[in-house]
C-alpha cells in the first residue's frame, strides 16, 4: 500500500474553461437527459437506487446500434486481412441477443477495470497490456500485486504490436519455460488512448481464442468514433463491423421486450474469457454522473459484479443512462460533428507543419515546437485545457488534444497560433 501512486489527473478547476483534457463530450448530453433528470420527484432522492429494466435497455440499445462506424470513421483502419489474422472463434450463425445477466453496471468504466482486477488480479498473476495506454490499468493491477508486461506501440506510427502482444499471450520468452503461465489479465484499449491506435476486432477475437485461460478485457471507451468494436461480430456476425452509416435509430419499448424475449445463441458462448466496456461518458455526455458497463460471459460478469457495493450506481445514473440510451440519435449527431471538426484541425495542421499523429478517439496526439509544458500553461492562460503526455513512454513532449465541436477546435487552433506553439 505504501508504494501505491494514485492515478494522477489534474482534477479539480476545470470548470469554465474550454477543456479539452480529458476525451469528454465537450456540449453535454442530450436534452431529453437534462429533462429526465430535472423530473425526478424529490422523495425518490431517500430512496435507494432500482435497476430494473436498465440491462434491458442497455441490451436493445446495443442491438440496434452494436458499433456501427460513424461516417467518415472508415479511414486507416488496421483490417485483420493486413494483420494476418483469421478470427479462429467459430463464431458463425444467426443474431444473437445479450442477455441481462450479461451486462454489469458499474459506477463508470474505472469501477468496472478496479472491479475486474480485484476479481481476477492476485499476486503472483500478470497483466499484459500495451504502452502507452490508459493510465487506471497499472495502478489496479498494482493494488493487487500483479506483474505488469507493457508491450511498446511499433513507432513510427504507433501500430499494434500484435505480434510480440500474441507471443506474449501464448507462449514463454525463450529460455523460461519452466514455471510459465498465461497473464492472467490482457487489457486491450481499443482505439487506445492516448495513441488513437486502432486494432482490427477480429484481431481482439483472435487473441481471446488463442488465450482461454487468460481473460482479454476490451476497453471499447471510444469505439464510437471508429466503429471498431466486437459487439457487431458476437451480436450479428454477417454485419459489417466498421465503415457503415449511423443507424440514426431511436430505442423504442419494443426493441427492449425483444432483446429482452430473443434469448438466441449466447454472443458469448465461443468466446467465455471476452470482457468488452462500454461507457456513457465520453460520447453520450454524461461522465460526471458515472455509469458504465461490463459485457461479457455471464460467469464473468458475475465474478466482477460480486466485487462491487449493492447500490455503488446511484438514481441520477440510472435516470439519466435510460434517456441517454433512448437517444441514439444524439450521440450520433455529436460524433458526426467532432469527425467533422477533426478533419478540419487535421487540415490546418497539416498545413501548417506542425508535427501531430492522429487515428481512433475523439482525441489526437501534437508536438509543439516549445517545451509542453510551457505550451500546457499557456493555453490554460487562454482559457484551454489539454493534456501533457510528459513521462509517458513515446510520447513525452507531446500533448493530448481531445476533439470537439468545430467551433471549439477554431478556438483551440487560433490560440495555438497567438502563443506561437508550433511551426507556421
Ligand atoms: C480508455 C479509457 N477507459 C476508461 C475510462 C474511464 O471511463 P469512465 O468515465 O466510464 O469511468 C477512460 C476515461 O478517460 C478511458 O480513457
Amino acid at each position: 500500500m505504501e508504494s501505491l501512486l494514485a492515478y494522477s489527473a489534474p482534477l479539480e478547476g476545470r470548470r469554465g474553461l474550454l477543456r479539452l483534457d480529458f476525451n469528454e463530450n465537450t456540449i453535454g448530453p442530450s436534452p431529453k437527459v437534462v429533462e429526465a433528470i430535472r423530473a425526478i420527484p424529490a422523495d425518490h432522492y431517500a430512496i435507494y437506487p432500482e435497476y430494473d429494466g436498465l440491462r434491458e435497455a442497455v441490451a436493445a440499445a446495443l442491438r440496434a446500434s452494436p458499433g456501427a462506424a460513424p461516417a467518415g470513421a472508415g479511414t486507416g483502419r488496421t483490417a485483420a486481412s493486413a494483420t494476418g489474422v483469421d478470427a479462429g472463434s467459430g463464431l458463425t450463425g444467426s443474431a444473437a441477443a445479450l442477455r441481462p445477466e450479461q451486462i454489469g453496471l458499474f459506477n463508470g468504466v474505472d469501477a468496472a477495470i478496479h472491479a475486474v482486477f480485484q476479481a481476477y488480479g492476485g499476486p503472483g498473476e500478470c497483466l499484459l497490456t500495451t504502452s502507452p495506454t490508459f493510465g487506471y490499468y497499472t495502478p489496479c493491477a498494482r493494488m493487487q500485486g500483479m506483474a505488469i508486461e507493457a508491450i511498446p506501440y511499433l513507432l513510427p506510427d504507433f501500430a499494434f504490436p500484435l505480434e510480440a502482444i500474441r507471443a506474449a499471450l501464448t507462449g514463454p520468452p525463450s529460455g523460461a519455460a519452466e514455471g510459465w503461465r498465461p497473464p492472467r489479465l490482457l487489457l486491450l484499449c481499443n482505439p487506445n488512448n492516448p495513441t488513437g491506435t486502432r486494432l482490427a476486432p477480429e484481431a481482439v477475437l483472435a487473441l481471446a481464442a488463442a488465450a482461454p485461460h487468460t481473460l482479454v478485457v476490451v476497453d471499447e471507451l471510444y469505439e464510437a468514433f471508429t466503429g471498431d468494436s466486437v459487439l457487431p461480430l458476437l451480436l450479428d456476425p454477417g454485419a459489417p463491423t466498421s465503415g457503415s452509416q449511423p443507424s440514426g435509430r431511436q430505442i423504442h419499448p419494443e426493441d427492449a421486450a425483444s432483446a429482452a424475449a430473443a434469448m438466441a445463441a449466447d454472443p458469448f458462448a465461443g468466446c467465455p474469457n471476452l470482457l468488452v466496456l462500454r461507457s456513457l461518458s465520453k460520447t453520450a455526455g454524461i461522465a460526471g454522473l458515472r455509469i458504465g458497463f461490463a459485457i461479457g460471459h455471464a460467469a464473468v460478469v458475475d465474478r466482477i459484479s460480486r466485487v462491487s457495493g449493492p447500490y455503488d450506481i446511484n438514481s441520477f445514473a440510472v435516470t439519466a443512462a435510460f434517456a441517454a440510451l433512448g437517444d441514439q440519435a444524439y450521440v450520433e449527431a455529436y460524433v458526426a460533428e467532432v469527425l467533422e471538426a477533426r478533419q478540419w484541425l487535421l487540415e490546418q495542421l497539416a498545413a501548417a507543419g506542425v508535427r501531430h499523429h492522429a487515428d481512433g478517439g475523439n482525441y489526437l496526439l501534437i508536438w509543439p515546437d516549445r517545451p509542453a509544458a510551457e505550451v500546457d500553461q499557456a493555453l490554460r492562460e487562454a482559457g484551454i485545457l489539454v493534456r501533457s503526455m510528459a513521462g509517458k513512454p513515446l510520447i513525452d513532449g507531446a500533448l493530448r488534444v481531445s476533439l470537439g465541436t468545430r467551433e471549439q477546435m477554431e478556438c483551440f487552433w487560433g490560440a495555438w497560433c497567438r502563443i506561437g506553439a508550433g511551426a507556421s
